[in-house]
């Protein structure tokens, strides 16, 4: 079956739970492509500003068979390489948090002080697994994201990464009640916190999986924190989310594992990651940049 055609441009969704079949014949091509490691995942590059069509296939052929790609160009700290690299794939929408630098990106490092030090990803602690911007407004939702890494810590901050559609595939082949439940509007919410400009941001209630109705692709908005975050009080959303959590910490579930290096980089349509904890050394310190967009990357 051909994983390049949008679901929604194809009367059989996998994504429809009302259908078995669909879903049982693109689970089936889904894991026979799934990579088995990282490695299968790299692609390198000259220049990631500026791609290859042979570049630009190898990329495109890894996201759609992992809705991920790891790019590997020379040390490079030119902030327009995410930028530049998302828009060959169709991404512009960039999404700017209050604590992005002016050209939209955010510059992950250990924060000394300031409004960032507040926030875990500026500290050099451990983030749970998550796709970004859970706490987006629905309108808002991230569907591209980008690392770009410019220097790595002395030890750790390894990523683990998974498809979110695998998640979604082992939650729905074991139970689709799962998938039932996780898609309800009400699933999770985010309490209360703080926005652009330093605003109060409300809560943020809203589905883990959501098919867009234009494109029909999937999108997973997640966090396993059990802090600022409150599942729907009811067994069966309960027992998803203890579901979901236990498959993300299966090393036998799909979950790739790895460490940016410079010069390296993810382009992925905001999949499932987590950080480990990290030490900076007195050579220097880790330093990603981050972009988030509110388009899907395109794959022809
Ligand atoms: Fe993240």
């Amino acid at each position: 079956m051909n994983l390049a055609t949008p679901a929604a441009a194809r009367a059989d969704s996998p994504f429809d739970l009302g259908r078995e079949e669909p879903f049982a014949r693109w689970s089936e091509a889904k894991l026979e492509a799934y990579p088995a490691g990282l490695g299968e995942l790299v692609v390198e590059v000259g220049d990631p500003r500026r791609l290859t069509a042979a570049e630009y296939a190898a990329i495109a052929a890894r996201l759609r068979r992992a809705n991920m790609a790891l790019y590997v160009g020379p040390a490079d700290p030119d902030r327009a390489i995410p930028i530049e690299l998302a828009r060959r794939f169709g991404a512009v929408r960039l999404d700017r948090n209050w604590l992005s630098d002016p050209d939209g990106l955010t510059s992950l490092t250990v924060a000394a002080g300031g409004a960032r030090s507040g926030y875990i990803p500026y500290t050099d602690r451990a983030i749970q697994w998550h796709t970004d911007g859970y706490y987006n407004a629905a309108d808002r939702q991230i569907r591209a994201l980008l690392l770009h890494c410019v220097a790595p810590a002395a030890s750790g901050g390894e990523n683990r990464l998974l498809d979110h559609e695998i998640a979604y595939l082992l939650l729905r082949r074991e139970d689709p009640d799962y998938i039932r439940v996780l898609s309800a509007p009400d699933a999770l919410t985010i309490p209360p916190g703080t926005e652009a400009g330093g605003r109060a941001r409300p809560a943020r209630t809203g589905p883990v999986f959501r098919v867009d109705p234009a494109t029909g692709t999937l999108h997973m908005r997640y966090t396993a924190r059990r802090h600022n975050a409150v599942w729907k009080d009811d067994p069966a959303t309960q027992a998803a989310a203890r579901r979901l959590r236990e498959i993300l910490d299966d090393p036998a579930t799909g979950v790739l594992r790895g460490r940016l290096e410079p010069g390296m980089g993810l382009i992925s349509n905001n999949v499932l990651h987590d950080r480990a904890a990290f030490a900076d050394g007195p050579e220097g310190v880790r330093l990603l940049y981050r972009a988030r967009f509110y388009d899907r990357l395109q794959t022809p």
